[in-house]
């Protein structure tokens, strides 16, 4: 008997942003008030940073991620109910637990499905997106909803230019669906634990109380250089993987960290800058949304078309990195 192939495909997106948009110079504001020293100048001249947005006190991981939710459901033309499958990529989670994605699911309105957190810090939604395509192609699940969600200003030292100046808030979702045609063509993953401690929260919680230090802590020249490799390496690897070459690609559209290993990226890739989509002007680093929340513009803005072969890859904390090619 002659049984179809399982694929899946992204039937539909959606983003939030906070409605706090912090530009470069407020934020440096803020710093000098702290007597700090930064600027305009530095941040985008190093890191392609413009603004990004940060939440308000008591909004959580879940509060983001829901109306990217409901937008990725709309724009696939699905009701939560239909969802069996909830995945959440997350380093900011609302609690301890229950996970993220359990509080997701509730909020919209929906029960019994498996829901789940996914840790890999920036390379959350890659990893997420590469779980729910093979639990939909193994038949557990058919229709997932993959989030990435982050409240990272909750993580941040402001006292810390090297870091505070980089990421923000935000959420971004797809809703992922078993079909007769490709979609997904490959998926890539990797980790390096030695890495640890080039870009961690290196806190704990016990007895109550946080242990330790519960703020981002990155060696940024090490995690750039490391970045730049494996990025490149990634992107052959899922190429090679689906048969292609880098010719066939119509969008990279890498995590959304630095303009500089982005730009690198895609000029080793030789492909040429319009094909690159940067979100990270407006967004700064939202770690496992960046992803989304880029595809969600790609696709909204229509650049990214139905058809189209993107490239997806996600590096960070871990040290993870990976990547997704897929034709829209
Ligand atoms: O999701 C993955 C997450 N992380 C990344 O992708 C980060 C990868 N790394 C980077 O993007 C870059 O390493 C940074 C943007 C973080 C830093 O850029 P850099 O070119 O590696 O600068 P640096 O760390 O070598 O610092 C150069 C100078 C230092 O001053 P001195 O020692 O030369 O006097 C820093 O203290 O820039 C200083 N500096 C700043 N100055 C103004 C660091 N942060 C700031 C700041 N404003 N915000």
């Amino acid at each position: 008997m002659n049984v179809p192939a399982r694929h899946t495909r992204i039937t539909g997106t959606g983003s939030f942003l906070p409605p706090r948009r912090v530009s470069n110079d407020e934020l440096v504001a803020e710093l000098a008030a702290r007597g700090i020293e930064s600027s305009d100048a530095w941040i985008v001249e190093r890191t392609g940073i413009r603004a990004r947005h940060f939440a308000a006190d008591g909004v959580a991981a879940s509060d983001l991620a829901l109306p990217a939710a409901q937008a990725a459901l709309a724009a696939a033309g699905r009701r939560a109910d239909e969802i069996d499958l909830v995945v959440v990529a997350t380093s900011t989670p609302d609690m301890i637990f229950p996970s993220t994605a359990a509080i997701l699911q509730a909020k919209l309105g929906i029960a019994g499905c498996p829901a789940f957190d996914l840790q890999a810090v920036c390379s959350g939604f890659v990893y997420a997106l590469t779980v729910a395509d093979s639990m939909i192609r193994t038949g557990s699940a058919t229709r997932a909803l993959v989030v990435g969600s982050e409240v990272f200003s909750r993580i941040l030292d402001f006292d810390d230019r090297g870091t505070c100046v980089l990421f923000g808030d935000g959420a971004g979702a797809v809703v992922l669906e078993a079909s007769d045609e490709p979609g997904i063509l490959a998926t890539d993953l990797h980790a390096d634990g030695r890495h640890v401690g080039i870009l961690c929260v290196p806190g704990a919680v016990a007895g109550g109380k946080v242990l330790g230090d519960a703020l981002v802590r990155m060696d940024g020249q090490a995690v750039f250089k490391l970045a730049v490799g494996v990025l490149e390496q990634s992107a052959r690897a899922v190429l090679a993987k689906a048969g292609r070459s880098e010719a066939d690609l119509d969008w990279l559209i890498p995590h959304q960290a630095n303009i500089r290993i982005m730009q690198g990226t895609a000029r080793k890739l030789k492909l040429p800058a319009d094909k690159l989509v940067v979100t990270v002007d407006e967004h700064g680093n939202t770690s496992a949304a960046s992803i989304p929340l880029a595809l969600d513009a790609a696709v909204r803005s229509g650049r990214v078309q139905r058809g189209d072969t993107v490239l997806l890859e996600g590096v960070g904390g871990g040290f993870t990195w990976g990547a997704v090619l897929l034709d829209y």
